[in-house]
């Protein structure tokens, strides 16, 4: 698949099969979030963390849910990717820095044919049980600043829009 069919596939996946994807898969999808602009150069302000134990998925999930009872906001994905970011070069830098590793791991899935979804909700979830934090082994500073399960889909997705320019575009030309 070429760059632009991968970034045109990749859509939100909001239920997954129980069909875990390969250590290979995982490592490439892996390599290309660390390929991801950070700002300053400062990837050491940066932390993947995998997350596969069916019982600590199922702890993120019910964190999670607690702003929102009676969902599953990790949607059954066998795999979430939990970054976890410290302060780096600039106040909040490091939400921007999660977005672009993200999106290239997202991107990456898609081009491998893996299904995948940014989720903010789990980082609540994670932030606010100190458990689970203890759990992921965070270095001392570090929160976690964003996540993204991986997977299979369980039934068809469409992605929002997908043959239309979703944002407005002007011209100073
Ligand atoms: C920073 C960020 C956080 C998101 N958090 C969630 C989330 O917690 N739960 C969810 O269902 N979707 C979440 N999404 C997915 C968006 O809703 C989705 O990207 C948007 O609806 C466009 O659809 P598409 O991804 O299929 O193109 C998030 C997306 C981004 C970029």
């Amino acid at each position: 698949m070429n760059t632009l069919d991968a970034i045109n596939a990749r859509k939100s996946t909001r239920g997954f099969s129980k069909r875990q994807i390969s250590d290979a898969d995982l490592e490439k999808i892996l390599f290309a979030g660390g390929q991801a602009a950070v700002g300053g150069a400062d990837f050491k302000s940066l932390k993947l963390i995998v997350v596969q134990n069916p019982e600590v998925l199922k702890a993120i999930d019910e964190s999670s849910a607690k702003a929102r009872p009676g969902t599953h906001p990790l949607y059954g994905a066998p795999t979430l990717v939990v970054l976890a970011g410290s302060r780096s070069i600039l106040e909040n830098i490091e939400y921007t820095n999660a977005g672009c590793v993200i999106e290239n791991m997202m991107v990456a899935a898609a081009d491998l044919g893996i299904d995948s979804i940014y989720l903010w909700m789990s980082m609540y979830g994670i932030n606010n049980d100190p458990e689970i934090v203890k759990c992921l082994g965070f270095p001392e500073g570090f929160t976690c600043i964003g996540t993204m399960a991986l997977g299979y889909a369980d039934r068809e997705f469409k992605k929002l829009k997908a043959d239309e320019q979703r944002i407005e575009v002007s011209y100073i030309r």
